[in-house]
């Protein structure tokens, strides 16, 4: 998840830098805008690893030969840019409900903390504490007898 994560990071920068065109503006614009995100996205996996007490992987060999992104190593033009980055978004998802099988329908997002390594007896850990992205904690069920439409 993490080395998906930072592929697409990565993928997307270089397109924000490298984007030409009559879209240049608005596309390098927007991937600057995803790239942000994606840079707090794989911080909270990166410290949600270390919660679980272990090494998150941090080099671009590791993530390299762990990342099912592909690379293409050249500069196309903007709308193959958009759809390679659809594609890598693609791939991060299905990593992360490969990973999280109860992230899929009929379950809904919480924002519990795990514990911070830092504060490993805590349940609400610090202020920069990951969050769990997704708990398979089923939606809940409408009342017996009402619509729920
Ligand atoms: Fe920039």
């Amino acid at each position: 998840m993490l080395a998906d994560s930072y592929t697409l990071y990565l993928k997307t920068h270089n397109y924000h830098w490298n984007v030409t065109g009559p879209m240049f503006h608005s596309l390098h614009l927007l991937f600057e805008e995803q790239y942000n995100e994606l840079a707090l996205a794989v911080d909270l996996v990166a410290e949600r690893i270390r919660a679980l007490d272990a090494f998150a992987p941090a080099s671009y060999r590791e993530f390299a030969s762990r990342s099912t992104i592909v690379e293409e190593g050249d500069q196309p033009d903007a709308t193959e840019m958009i759809r390679r980055l659809v594609a890598a978004q693609d791939a991060v998802i299905h990593t992360a409900k490969s990973i999280f099988p109860g992230c899929g329908a009929g379950t809904r997002r919480t924002h519990r903390r795990p514990p911070h390594p830092a504060h490993p007896g805590t349940r609400e850990g610090g202020l920069d504490a990951p969050q769990l992205p997704c708990l398979t904690e089923p939606a809940p069920h409408p009342r017996p007898g009402r619509n729920p439409i």
